[in-house]
């Protein structure tokens, strides 16, 4: 049932682009015009929400920090994104014209179902993406929109966050279609690269063997740092859950930009750094600004492993180790730059001795609080 892989988790790894691709599917036709059916929520509660709130939970919560990015950017709707342990006891600000959307894969997750509750008793709407057919979350919402990763075995989330990440990129354009949101060229050739983004996650994983040979080499190490910014940040925060939940690791994601403010007291002589970069094209000053901050840390003694666009040269001088992602829109390059945080994760727990697929004190779905 493994098909021939050692463990679940290296499997799923390795369905992520029919994952990407058949939570794509149906959804965007030849035009870049999305169709998604499933969203029962009228057009017209679309068009005048006047905000979106996000509640999840671990690894789906990193989804929904990425969607913020995304939807904030492509429709300028304001989004919030709370972990949903801390919406429910809070007193939100909600209304009819909020849309909260509910990010969970097993549609089972006590916290995220409470802070569903919590928000349609104050007249919200919610919208659940969800990977489980007719489990409690999609239920109880007014609409749900499926993730196609199919059954998800090992604990550790892997594809059924990628395509948490496609479901969010699709109801943020669809908001923005119903809306009639003015797009320029910039978004027509983000759902142009997003409907064959499968093939940039194919090809990441055909060039993972130096990340396994890389994570091997750390297995002695107690601490490793992540560091990101914009929609890398949650990146390295996922690449540092990955790394504690499966290596049981000291492993810390940090904004980039809050080195100065802390953090960069941890560096020390050999501690490995991974450093997420984000494209030198679209946003060049975010590309300026980590590749100061790579120095920054480099000239502390840290060992810089970098995740870079391929053709990106500025960063190669400051990289002790290189992993290479397909070029990508910079909101979309979650989809490449997790990938090899999946596969250094997996394969340190192994080099470890850890039990990849069942890591200790962990349940595939958390049911009570
Ligand atoms: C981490 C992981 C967990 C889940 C979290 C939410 O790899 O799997 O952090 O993401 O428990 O679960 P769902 O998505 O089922 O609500």
């Amino acid at each position: 049932e493994k098909g021939g892989y050692d463990y679940f988790m290296l499997k799923e790894i390795a369905e992520q682009p029919k994952a990407v691709a058949d939570t794509l599917l149906g959804r965007i036709d030849a035009e870049g015009s999305l169709t998604l059916d499933e969203v029962r929520i009228p057009a017209a509660a679309l068009r005048e929400a006047t905000k979106v709130v996000i509640v999840a939970c671990g690894t789906a919560f990193h989804a929904g920090l990425i969607a913020k990015y995304a939807i904030e950017h492509w429709t300028r709707i304001p989004c919030e994104v709370e972990l949903a342990s801390e919406f429910r006891y809070r007193d939100p600000i909600l209304d009819q014209r909020t849309l909260v959307v509910a990010i969970s894969q097993s549609g089972e997750t006590m916290d995220t179902l409470m802070a569903l509750r919590h928000a349609r008793e104050q007249g919200a709407r919610v919208l659940a993406i969800c990977n489980t057919n007719g489990s409690t979350i999609p239920r109880e919402s007014d609409a749900v929109l499926y993730t196609h990763a199919g059954p998800e075995v090992a604990v550790a989330s892997t594809k059924a966050f990628l395509t948490q990440l496609v479901a969010c990129y699709l109801v943020a354009l669809y908001l923005g279609q119903v809306r009639g949101t003015k797009w320029g060229d910039e978004v027509r050739a983000v759902i142009r690269d997003l409907a064959r983004i499968a093939e940039d996650v194919e090809r990441v994983l055909e060039t993972m063997e130096p990340v396994r040979e890389l994570a091997r080499s750390l297995a002695g190490h107690d601490t490793v740092l992540f560091l990101g910014r914009h929609v890398g940040y949650p990146v390295a925060l996922e690449g540092a859950l990955k790394l504690k939940e499966l290596a049981y690791m000291h492993a810390e994601g940090f904004a980039a930009g809050e080195l100065k403010h802390g953090p960069i007291a941890l560096i020390e002589e050999g501690l490995p750094v991974v450093v997420v970069v984000p494209s030198p094209r679209g946003r060049s000053v975010l590309h300026g600004k980590i590749v100061s901050n790579i120095q920054e840390i480099r000239a502390r003694g840290a060992r810089t492993i970098v995740i870079a666009e391929e053709g990106d040269e500025a960063v190669v001088p400051y990289a002790d180790h290189l992993i290479r992602v397909p070029a990508t829109p910079t909101l979309l390059q979650p989809l490449v730059s997790t990938v090899p945080l999946q596969v250094f994760a997996c394969e340190l727990a192994t080099a470890r001795g850890n039990e990849v697929d069942q890591p200790r004190n962990l349940a595939k779905s958390v049911t009570v609080e």
